[in-house]
């Protein structure tokens, strides 16, 4: 069946908001976040001519080093390209050595930042970025408002960005708002999910409420179960020293996949507005069905990779990896089956799967629609009959297929499964890196791909009693093994199966 593809006459339209002069300050900036992922990303808006004119990037680091040096070495990491075009890029660029427990480097941040805004026009407008270990957003934020930084300039802004981990329970989550919010406003603060920024989940909407044909099936008599699948092929890497201590339900569930979960399941938002749409993903997280007191191996299951092959090459088992205890009971691995207890999802099954060392890295939700009555088409069904199934892919592939059944060719009467596909072009046209979406949208302030602390404690709460179950060292919380490169514990098989099309 061909594909379908993009019409050329789509309705665009960019982030509200207008993009301003300002002074984009990245804390962490010798890290490896900002070369491996901010500065490629800027670089790039750059070259799409998408940055203000006035826009000047100021690092901030411990590392002494100076302007010249941090260009160099931002520079040489960059993607080669037209010397111009670097050259332009490399004038936007500063470097401020601080250190981000004293206040007398906030006061040279401040002293610098009017110095750039009386040469280069940015007229007081502010981008902090933390790029840095979680364990330093409390002393960033408390001294930027000492500083006097956090204060917008009459008629403009001054914003902060984060990046996950916003606290490891709901306790920590709030004390880390509370910090936060000592020297900025809800409205400053932009919470990074990069899950949010990619093309197909920001479709989701799109899919949902700009199509009639969706809506009036998106729900429990019509939905069998849904499945939302990150199955991931590396391993730990070198990031042991955070994933020891967080494990698979803090690092994937209670951001990423509760966001696909949200824009999955959420009515309809009365605009396409950060604060309508964080409004009704937040019903979603209120009406989840709280896990009982004994979820954990009954309604959430846990894993961790142990030696075993990928693509033919050995891998190591968690156990093994550099900075990982030999004896560690971190769970690199979890699905989960929950609940939305309301009038369109209530006794309707969501499978939440996440894990690291699978046989593939692929991404994906799964709509199983129930099943059409078979008394019609006794004798000509396959016994493996799959009902309607919408498979909106993430990765490897951006796309929504939708599978059906139709008559086979020939003379026999006979059903076979068909599907119905879209793919986003690879690369294609228009086609935005998340950390370009965010940065941008961040540069016009607009919040509508970011979290909000009412979101992150809701998801947090819920999360919560299963993460006390893991942290406690009970039977329950011992880590099924499974192989690396394999799909998932044998324990978890039934499951899994059910959303790994
Ligand atoms: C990050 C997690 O947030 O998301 C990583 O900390 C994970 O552990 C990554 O590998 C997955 O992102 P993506 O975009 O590759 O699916």
């Amino acid at each position: 069946m061909p594909g379908l593809s993009l019409a050329s006459d789509c309705a665009c339209t960019m982030a509200p908001g207008r993009l301003e002069p300002c002074v984009l300050v990245i804390f962490g900036a010798s890290g490896d976040l900002t070369a491996r992922k901010l500065m490629p990303a800027l670089f790039s808006l750059a070259q799409q001519r998408a940055l203000p004119r006035q826009l000047a990037i100021l690092g901030a680091a411990r590392t002494p080093m100076d302007d010249q040096v941090f260009r160099e070495l931002i520079l040489s990491a960059l993607p080669k390209g037209d010397d111009q075009e670097r050259r332009a890029f490399g004038e936007r660029l500063f470097y401020l050595h601080v250190d981000y427990q004293d206040r007398a480097s906030f006061t040279r941040l401040a002293a610098r930042l009017a110095e750039l805004d009386a040469r280069l026009g940015t007229a007081g407008n502010r981008i902090f970025y933390l790029a840095t270990p979680p364990g330093l957003y409390d002393p960033i934020g408390r001294n930027l408002g000492r500083g006097g930084l956090s204060a917008p300039p009459p008629g403009g802004f001054a914003r902060m960005v984060v990046e996950k981990p916003f606290g490891r329970d709901l306790k920590s989550a709030r004390r880390l708002d509370a910090a936060l919010h000592q020297s900025f406003e809800e409205r400053q603060i932009f919470r990074i999910d990069h899950y949010l920024a990619k093309e197909t989940v920001q479709n989701i909407l799109m899919l949902r409420f700009a199509n009639s044909i969706f809506e009036p099936l998106w729900n429990r008599s019509h939905i069998e179960y849904v499945g939302i699948m990150a199955a991931e092929e590396l391993g730990v890497e070198h990031r042991a020293g955070y994933y020891e201590g967080a494990g698979v339900v803090r690092d994937m569930f209670q951001n990423h996949l509760m966001q696909l979960l949200a824009l999955t399941s959420m009515e309809p938002p009365s605009r396409l507005a950060a604060d309508r749409v964080r409004e009704e993903k937040n019903k979603v997280f209120r009406s989840l069905k709280p896990y009982g007191n004994r979820a954990l191996g009954r309604e959430m299951l846990l894993g961790q990779y142990g030696p075993g092959a990928l693509r033919g090459q050995a891998m190591p088992g968690y156990r093994e990896e550099p900075g990982v205890a030999p004896d560690s009971r971190t769970p690199t691995f979890a699905i989960t089956r929950l609940f939305i207890d309301n009038w369109r999802w209530g006794g309707v099954p969501f499978y939440l799967a996440s894990g690291k060392r699978l046989a593939a890295k692929q991404t994906q939700i799964v709509i199983q629609f129930r099943e059409a009555p078979r008394s019609l088409f006794s004798g000509i069904m396959p016994d493996n009959f799959q009902a309607n199934r919408l498979v909106i892919g993430i990765y490897p592939e951006e796309r929504i297929a939708l599978s059906f059944q139709a008559k086979g060719q020939g003379p026999r009467l006979c059903l076979t499964p068909v599907d119905m596909e879209f793919t986003y072009p690879q690369n294609g046209a228009g086609a935005a890196d998340s950390y370009e979406k965010v940065l941008l949208d961040c540069l016009l302030g607009d919040q509508l791909l970011f979290w909000d602390q009412t979101g992150i404690e809701l998801s947090w709460a819920f999360l919560d009693p299963v993460l006390k179950a893991q942290d406690r060292r009970t039977a329950a919380s011992l880590p099924n093994l499974y192989p690396a490169g394999s799909w998932c514990p044998q324990a978890a098989g039934e499951w899994m199966r059910l959303i790994h099309a």
